[in-house]
C-alpha cells in the first residue's frame, strides 16, 4: 500500500503544486482544505476534502478513515498587513488550527509532520544571509503566529514520537512550468505578481515601496524562490523523515537576492511591455534585504533546486497569468506576449498531465 499523506491548504498556491508532485511520485494523497483562498481545481491529484481545521470533529474524521502516514501542514492566512490589523484571526487560523492539527497526530500516532515557515519569523535581520541560528523576532501576528506553530511543534515532537521537518521559505514566486496551476489568489500582492498583473494591463502599473534603502539600486533585496523547487525541497523533507531521520529547521531560498528594481526591469523585459512604475514612500517593517543562507537545506536534504534563475520565475509567473484567464487570451497584448512565450524552453519541455475537476484546458491554453 501506497504512503498516504494528508496535506492541508493544498488548493493553494504553494500546497497545489507539492500534492501535483506528490502525485506524479506515486503518493496517495488526500487534500484538506477550506477553499477560502484555495481553489478545487488546483488539486491535480488525491481526494479533495474541503473542510476546515477549526472543525475538530471533521478533522479527527479525516484521521479515523485514512491511514495517514504523514501531515504537510501549508493551510494558513498570510497578509501580514492583515495580520497587524486582525491579530486574533491570525493566531487562531495559524497557531491554534495548527494545535488541532498535532492533536489529531498524537491521537492516531502520526509520527512526521513537514509545516510551511516563513522568513517572517527572522523579522529584520541585522545581518545576511540569514541563517537558521539568527535570532527569531517577528514584528507582525503573522509571523508570531508561525513561530508559535513551530514551537508547539518542537514542543511536541520532543514529548513524543513526532519528527518534524520546518521550512522557513523566503519569497516565493513562479508557477508550475507546465502552465497547470499557479498563484489562483486574486487578493495576492507579491511583487512579480503585481509585475505580471501591469504587464497584462489588469493594473495601471507598479509601486516601488521605498527606494533609499542602503542597497545598490536603493530598493529593497528580497531571495525569491520558485514554487516548483519549494516543492521538491517538500518531498526531499518527507523522503528524509521517512528515512527514520531527526526533526530540522531549514531555511528555504536560493541564497541569493534580487532587488524590487531589477525584478520590474525583467518582468518588462520578458513581457516587452514597458508598464508604469510609481516610486512611493517604504512601508513601516520592510526591511533592506532579506536573503537566506541555504547552505543546511542542500546539505541535509540533498535539495537540488532546478530553477534557480529569476528569468524562468518571472517567465513561468506570466505564462500562468495568461493562461488563468482565458478571457484575456483574446486579448492583442496577450497575443503578443503568447508568441514571445511560446519559444520559452522552460514552457514548452513540459508534457501535459490528465487533469481532474474543473481544470479546463482550452484550445487556447493548448496552443501556447
Ligand atoms: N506564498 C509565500 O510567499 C509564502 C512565504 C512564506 C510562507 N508561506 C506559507 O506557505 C503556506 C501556504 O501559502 P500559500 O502561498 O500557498 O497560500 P494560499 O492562501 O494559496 O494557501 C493556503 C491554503 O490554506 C487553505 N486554508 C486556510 N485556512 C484554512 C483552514 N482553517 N482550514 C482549511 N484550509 C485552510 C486555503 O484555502 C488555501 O488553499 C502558508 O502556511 C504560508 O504561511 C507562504
Amino acid at each position: 500500500m501506497n504512503p498516504k499523506i494528508l496535506v492541508t491548504g493544498g488548493a493553494g498556491y504553494i500546497g497545489s503544486h507539492v500534492v501535483r508532485q506528490l502525485g506524479e511520485a506515486g503518493y496517495d494523497v488526500v487534500v484538506y482544505d477550506n477553499c477560502s483562498t484555495g481553489h478545487a481545481s488546483a488539486v491535480l491529484y488525491g481526494e479533495l476534502i474541503v473542510g476546515d481545521l477549526a472543525d475538530v470533529d471533521r478533522l479527527y474524521r479525516v484521521f479515523a478513515t485514512h491511514k495517514l502516514t504523514a501531515v504537510l501542514h501549508f493551510a494558513a492566512s498570510l497578509i501580514a498587513p492583515e495580520s497587524v490589523s486582525n491579530p486574533l484571526d491570525y493566531y487562531a487560523n495559524n497557531t491554534r488550527n495548527t494545535l488541532n492539527l498535532i492533536r489529531c497526530c498524537d491521537a492516531f500516532g502520526v509520527d512526521k509532520i513537514i509545516f510551511s515557515s516563513t522568513a517572517a519569523v527572522y523579522g529584520e535581520p541585522a545581518h545576511n544571509p540569514v541563517t537558521e541560528q539568527t535570532p527569531t523576532l517577528p514584528i507582525n501576528p503573522y509571523g508570531r503566529s508561525k513561530l508559535m506553530s513551530e514551537w508547539l511543534i518542537q514542543d511536541t515532537s520532543r514529548a513524543s514520537n513526532l519528527r518534524h521537518v520546518i521550512l522557513r521559505y523566503f519569497n516565493v514566486a513562479g508557477a508550475d512550468p507546465g502552465g497547470r496551476i499557479g498563484q489562483m489568489n486574486l487578493e495576492a500582492t507579491h511583487l512579480i505578481r503585481a509585475a505580471c498583473d501591469a504587464a497584462l494591463s489588469r493594473k495601471p502599473g507598479v509601486r516601488i515601496f521605498g527606494t533609499d534603502f542602503s542597497t545598490p539600486d536603493g530598493t529593497g533585496i528580497r531571495d525569491y524562490i520558485h514554487v516548483e523547487d519549494l516543492a521538491s525541497a517538500h518531498l526531499a523533507a518527507l523522503r528524509y523523515l521517512e528515512a527514520g531521520n531527526d526533526s530540522q529547521v531549514l531555511n528555504c531560498g536560493y541564497g541569493q537576492g534580487y532587488s524590487v528594481r531589477h525584478v520590474i526591469d525583467r518582468v518588462k523585459a520578458i513581457s516587452g511591455v514597458d508598464f508604469s512604475v510609481v516610486e512611493t514612500d517604504r512601508r513601516p517593517g520592510d526591511p533592506a534585504c532579506v536573503t537566506a543562507c541555504a547552505d543546511r537545506i542542500r546539505q541535509v536534504l540533498n535539495w537540488q533546486p532546478q530553477y534557480n534563475d529569476l528569468d524562468t520565475i518571472v517567465r513561468t509567473s506570466l505564462f500562468w497569468e495568461i493562461r488563468r484567464d482565458n478571457q484575456t487570451l483574446k486579448h492583442p497584448l496577450i497575443q503578443q506576449l503568447a508568441q514571445r512565450l511560446r519559444h520559452a524552453p522552460v514552457v514548452a519541455q513540459v508534457k501535459p498531465i490528465p487533469v481532474k475537476g474543473q481544470h479546463v484546458q482550452s484550445p487556447a491554453i493548448a496552443r501556447l
